[in-house]
């Protein structure tokens, strides 16, 4: 996995070759293959530099994430961490000039190798990627990366890289002074090794083990640097509620670290890195990380169906989603038949597409020729003849039987017998609307999220009749249109709007309890909602709310449960008309030019008690509410696998990924402890909360969602 070769010039080129892995990873056994070949160069006179190299299509991809929870006896913790710190350093102190030739994707411990190498040449590769992402794994960079950026680049500029974990080109991480020399992909390992050959003594001696070195900028406690993690401490800590404390660990980390010598700041590095290792919100995200590659990489297609490619596909409606799919599918190269009541609708659909394009030309994302070359793949049109050859139909006509029926049947006219006609619907059963279609089996439902362009999730919804074909082949539509999709079966509001129903809810009853609305939303925000209960009603629309509400009341009949927040929704909109953001007034005001507030009038009318109660129980209800819809899902095989729960929570609802998903949640709280919680929490507020079967009967046999 690790090559070694010296050529007659006293150059070593250490290449690392992972041949059984899709990528070059930092594991036990290659990080062992590595340092042993560093230690045979140093050791060997004969060796007057070194080259760090790839034979793979990447440099080196990160490290495998598995081995990083290997070890759990606290106490080997520290020793063995410092002792892979000290490998690092050993290539700083090596006496000799270690070169990076960074060919492709350079990731996490891939960089810090890097970082650790006396100078660093990169391939100019405008697919590869540059930067130490640890942090959106509840992570930080445990090799060096918190210690020796900041001391190459300054604190200023490793700062932000660090807490948001970006992802550079080569040339970006050129300009930041990462990598010293931009190369043309064929000349790297010339240029590395021309490098070493013009190195002096002093090249071989990192700048901070020179006399008098200064951190560029000065260190974190001087000047405008000490400002700077004030603000930005308070920044984080305001932004964040304590979700993410990885973010807080590497401002610590840099701080303390950098204000001493590099010996030091790599031992405070070490103790930060299992402080965070030790957080739920690490095991919640990289569990995330896993679950999303796995659906991402079309785990659970059937098998059996041979693979599908996509040259053509009909959208039929070219309002908002229609657009957005329009837009998500021709630029994956994909050619799309995008066809509306008008031409004059079609068009603005396209013109959608248009706008968003103008848009990546204007910050340099493409050329005017590309984005020439997305638009001419988009045909707006009226006439369903211009759907022939689409390998699939999507709908996305207003939300309204009798008109997905019509066209149903006239686009089925016109495509082959092979072709999928999916439905974009967000609340109609699957089922349902495949009757009006001759070929039920390759009837299927693709929920896109909206912005679509933005939104990575597309929720599939298998009707009783479709058949795996059908399924393996959206699943193909799906991923090459580079979004995540996972498989649920056709229920009420499917998955994703059936469980995040209940957050908003939960809102709403507490509203009706008489908790302060401000409580309210703080407490969804602060267990790491992107917004809080009332204004996602009020986005959603009050008034939709309480019309889909009074239609489940209507279809259900006596079977119909009801919801504590069912009357403030009818008050609302009833009586108060107050009916959401659309119209200016809901929970919130939303003055023009100005930021929404809570409608001040509404303690008038849904009167808070006198007492409070403890924003922690509001957080709980909040959550749990979720996680517990999320396993009457799983009974009821809405949902079937763990994985797909968890990645539809985050990316379909923004489900607070440091919790890691509706499922990792329990895992995370312990069954047997959620099962007594929400047993609990039934007692006080209603049987909203009661543990489904499935629940009891995994807790009192020790099962769990997931291995760990
Ligand atoms: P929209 O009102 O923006 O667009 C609907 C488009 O369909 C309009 O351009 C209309 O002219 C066209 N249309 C109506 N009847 C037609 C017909 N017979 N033939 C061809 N075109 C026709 O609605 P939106 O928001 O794009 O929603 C479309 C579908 O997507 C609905 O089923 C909705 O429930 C669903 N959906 C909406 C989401 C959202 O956030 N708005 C999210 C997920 C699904």
């Amino acid at each position: 996995m690790i090559d070694y070769e010296v050529d007659g010039d006293g150059i070593a080129v250490i290449t690392w070759n992972m041949a059984k892995k899709p990528m070059n990873v930092l594991n036990e056994e290659s990080i062992g293959a590595f340092f042993a070949a560093v230690e045979k160069a140093v050791a060997d006179d004969a060796v007057k530099g070194v080259v760090v190299a790839s034979a793979k299509k990447d440099f080196v991809a990160g490290a495998d994430l598995d081995s990083i929870f290997a070890v759990t006896d606290p106490a080997a913790l520290f020793p063995r961490h410092m002792e892979m710190q000290n490998r690092f350093r050993g290539i700083e102190k090596a006496g000799k000039p270690f070169v990076a030739a960074i060919n492709g994707t350079a990731l996490g411990g891939g960089l810090e190798i890097a970082l650790a190498c006396h100078h660093r040449i990169a391939a100019d590769n405008p697919k590869a990627q540059i930067g130490l992402p640890e942090v959106t794994l509840g992570l930080l960079p445990g090799a060096g990366g918190t210690q020796r950026l900041p001391r190459m680049i300054g604190v200023q500029a490793a700062l932000p890289l660090l807490l948001e974990g970006k992802r550079l080109s080569p040339k970006e991480a050129h300009g930041f002074g990462i990598v010293e020399k931009l190369v043309a992909p064929g000349d790297l390992l010339a240029e590395a090794k021309a490098w070493l050959k013009q190195a002096k003594p002093d090249d071989a001696v990192k700048p901070w083990d020179r006399k008098g070195f200064k951190i560029p900028g000065g260190k974190p406690t001087e000047g405008r640097n000490r400002d700077a993690f004030t603000a930005g401490n308070a920044m984080l800590r305001a932004r964040t509620y304590g979700n993410y404390p990885a973010a807080v660990n590497i401002m610590s980390c840099v701080y303390e670290g950098c204000t001493i010598d590099i010996d030091g700041g790599l031992r405070v590095e070490s103790r930060y890195f299992i402080n965070c290792l030790q957080t739920a919100e690490a095991h919640n995200m990289v569990r995330f990380f896993h679950s999303m590659t796995k659906a991402k990489n079309l785990a659970a297609r059937p098998k059996a169906v041979d693979p599908s490619t996509y040259t053509r596909v009909g959208i039929l409606g070219a309002g908002m989603m229609g657009a957005g799919i329009a837009y998500a599918t021709a630029m994956s190269g994909i050619e799309v038949v995008l066809l509306d009541t008008d031409q004059a609708h079609a068009e603005k659909g396209k013109a959608y597409s248009a706008g968003l394009l103008d848009k990546r030309v204007g910050r340099g994302k493409m050329s005017a020729a590309e984005r020439d070359a997305v638009l001419d793949r988009i045909t707006a049109t009226t006439s369903y003849d211009a759907l022939a050859g689409c390998e699939m139909v999507i709908e996305a006509v207003f939300e309204d039987r009798k008109i997905k029926a019509d066209v149903t049947a006239k686009a089925e006219a016109v495509i082959g017998t092979a072709a999928i006609f999916a439905s974009n619907t967000s609340t109609l059963p699957i089922t349902g609307l495949a009757e009006a279609s001759k070929r039920p089996e390759s009837f299927i439902g693709l929920h896109f999220f909206s912005p679509v362009d933005k939104m990575p999730l597309v929720e599939i919804i298998m009707g009783k009749a479709t058949s795996q074909t059908a399924l393996a082949r959206a699943m193909d539509y799906v991923k090459a249109i580079r979004k995540t999709p996972i498989v649920v079966n056709d229920s009420r509001g499917f998955y994703t709007s059936r469980v995040f129903g209940t957050y908003v809810n939960e809102g709403l009853a507490l509203l009706a309890e008489g908790v302060a609305p401000a409580l309210i939303e703080n407490a969804g925000r602060m267990a790491g909602m992107p917004v809080g209960p009332l204004a996602v009603a009020d986005e959603v629309s009050l008034e939709l709310v309480s019309k889909i509400r009074k239609q489940t009341r209507a279809d259900l009949g006596d079977a119909y449960r009801g919801h504590p927040g069912d009357a403030v929704v009818d008050r609302m909109v009833d009586e108060l008309q107050r009916l959401g953001k659309k119209a200016g007034k809901g929970f919130y005001d939303y003055p023009e030019g100005d930021r929404k507030r809570l409608w001040p009038d509404l303690a008038q009318h849904f009167p808070p008690a006198a007492t409070q109660p403890d924003v922690e129980e509001v957080k709980k209800r909040l959550m749990f509410v979720q996680s517990v819809e999320t396993a009457r899902c799983m009974e009821e095989e809405v949902v079937t696998d763990p994985r797909h729960a968890d990645v539809g929570a985050v990316f379909g609802w923004g489900f607070s990924p440091s919790r890691g998903g509706t499922i990792s949640q329990i895992q995370s709280v312990g069954l047997p402890a959620f099962v007594s919680e929400c047993d609990r929490l039934a007692q006080a507020y209603g049987p909203r909360f009661t543990p489904p079967k499935l629940l009891r009967d995994m807790a009192s046999s020790g099962e769990s969602f997931y291995a760990a």
